[in-house]
């Protein structure tokens, strides 16, 4: 089996920028990609999920925490099955939604407090743990537990440093063109 592999303490330092975290891995995920959602109420799991769903080119309107309805699904360049195990108690219980049958290679599958019923999910996953700093701060943790989701992990990976790398580029720019006219 494919070690972990992991991406240790990036700090999202604003909600906006959680969303834009979720936009860059919503470009990036692939059919059957398993996204297990980890950390306390409020830590910041469906944020993160609202910017992967805009990512996806879905609608955020309606994304929130899927507590009382256990699943709901997003339509985009692929459908995301967003799912919160909060409530389940028994195992039994977690079946009975249909666990099972939201893994599947044509959507993308997010679950939030998915440390409740781990033995019930994909072995293959991107452990994503969100931690609470402070009032606006937040850090992520990601790990890969299998060969998918190292790949997806990698393509995050890519994603962020070009992100990363656009974003310095206008400032540069402006630099040097100021620079420019200080001669
Ligand atoms: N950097 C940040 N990233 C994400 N959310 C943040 C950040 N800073 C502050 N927040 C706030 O934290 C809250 C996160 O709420 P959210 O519903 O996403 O948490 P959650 O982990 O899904 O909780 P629950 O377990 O209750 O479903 C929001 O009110 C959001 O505005
Ligand atoms: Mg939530």
């Amino acid at each position: 089996m494919a070690k972990p592999f992991d991406l240790r303490d990036f700090v999202l330092s604003s909600p906006r920028e959680t969303d834009s975290f979720g936009h860059t891995i919503g470009r990036v995920l692939q059919g059957g990609d398993v996204l297990a959602l980890l950390g306390e109420l409020g830590a910041g799991k469906t944020a993160l999920v609202r910017g992967i769903v805009a990512g996806l080119g879905g609608s955020v309107a309606s994304v929130t925490s899927p507590t009382f309805a256990l699943v709901h699904e997003y339509q985009g360049r692929l459908p995301l099955i967003h799912l919160d195990l909060y409530r389940l108690k028994r195992v039994d219980e977690a079946e009975s939604i249909g666990l099972s049958a939201c893994f599947t290679d044509e959507a993308v599958t997010a679950i939030e407090w998915a440390d409740r019923f781990p033995d019930l999910l994909p072995v293959d996953r991107l452990e994503m743990r969100l931690i609470h700093r402070t009032r606006t701060t937040r850090m992520v943790q990601l790990e890969a537990q299998g060969a998918r989701s190292r790949s997806l992990l990698m393509r995050i990976h890519k994603a962020c440093h070009a992100r990363s790398l656009s974003a310095r580029l206008p400032r540069s720019r402006t630099r040097l063109r100021r620079k420019a006219s200080q001669r």
